[in-house]
């Protein structure tokens, strides 16, 4: 098939993507893998926003997001996956894309306001400031025309999106506006039932999830706290244990039973969990085998990091080269 464009998204290497991740975004990307011509990138340098005293463990995280993206099936014969700092092109671009924006827009920015909230920082640094330049950056350096991200990330789209515009209106049409696309599920609650299912929260399952660890997680997970015995009418709209149902088991008429079962207080929440795991051991035991046999062709993610970041490295010069025509940085010429 004719690819319809390019395709954009990343992660920041904090540590193992979890299901959030991939009804937020990785399912997008896998399925668009043959649609467009996709760049898979890996953001250490907006780790370092706030990892800045301590980057010591990032690449071993790196190593573990690429493990990630191979084990849901992002196919690196297909899709180019990179490291954001073998791709210097693109903190030139944020250099030139950080004039086009103010500091009070960025301000604006909520994951900023969180983050400084979060991490009780008594300010922000100009770095953690730039992270949405950064970004725009990342996504404009391969002219992307679609970005799959979780909900989370739609401000930052946002911030793309301007500084897209405004350079075409200032310097010549050089850059495609991006389009948001989130998942299915947009944002997943956590296993305690708090909004959003994050690493930092602990309410988190990771994509390589041991069976042992998957079931006491799903055992103790939030569930209708109004009920009080198996007989209870039961809440299904709501409920984590359902969306995770709804989100992972594809036995719908499954899903269909147990909903009505829990309704009129005919099943009880322990055979509702344990049919969550089974479903959940279904989605996530080809992830584990996928993984660990990756994981054990020793130098093969070094490889892929080495080889995307050439190809990106010269898309990166593409875009660069022609963003300073547009803009008449032409004056003089490099030489070797
Ligand atoms: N900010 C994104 C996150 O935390 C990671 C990221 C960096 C990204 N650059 C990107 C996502 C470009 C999409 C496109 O998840």
């Amino acid at each position: 098939m004719q690819a319809q464009g390019r395709l954009l998204t990343g992660d920041r290497p904090t540590g193992k993507l979890h299901l959030g991740h991939y009804v937020g975004s990785l399912a997008n990307r896998v399925r668009l893998q043959d649609d467009y011509t996709c760049y898979f990138l890996v953001a250490d340098y907006h780790v370092l926003t706030t990892a800045y005293e301590n980057p010591a463990g990032i690449g071993e995280n790196v190593r573990e997001l690429v493990l990630d993206y191979l084990s849901v099936g992002i196919d690196p014969e297909r899709s180019t996956i990179y490291l954001q700092s073998l791709t210097p092109a693109v903190s030139e671009l944020a250099l030139i894309l950080g004039m086009l924006i103010s500091v009070p827009r960025l301000q604006r920015v909520p994951t900023l306001k969180e983050v400084v909230r979060d991490l009780q920082l008594d300010t922000a640094s100009y770095g953690l400031l730039g992270y949405p330049v950064l970004q725009a950056a990342d996504i404009m350096m391969v002219r992307a025309h679609i970005v799959p991200v979780g909900r989370d990330q739609a401000s930052h789209l946002e911030v793309t999106r301007e500084l897209a515009r405004r350079f075409n209106e200032l310097y010549g049409q050089v850059f495609p506006i991006p389009e948001t696309l989130i998942g299915e599920v947009p944002t997943l609650v956590g296993l305690d039932g708090r909004a959003k299912m994050s690493k930092s929260l602990g309410n988190a399952i990771t994509l390589s999830e041991e069976p042992e660890d998957l079931r006491r997680k799903v055992m103790g997970m939030y569930t209708d706290p109004t009920r009080l015995r198996a007989t209870d009418p039961g809440h299904v709209e709501g409920n984590p244990v359902f969306q995770y149902h709804d989100a992972f088991n594809t036995d719908t008429a499954e899903v269909e039973e147990l909903k009505e079962r829990y309704r009129g207080g005919r099943v009880g929440d322990v055979e509702v969990k344990r049919r969550l795991i089974d479903a959940l051991e279904r989605f996530l035991a080809p992830i584990r085998e996928r993984r660990a046999a990756v994981a054990a062709r020793a130098g093969l993610v070094e490889e892929i990091i080495a080889d995307g970041s050439r190809t990106a490295r010269r898309e990166a010069a593409e875009t660069l080269r022609l963003a300073r025509e547009a803009m008449g940085l032409t004056y003089f010429a490099e030489r070797q």
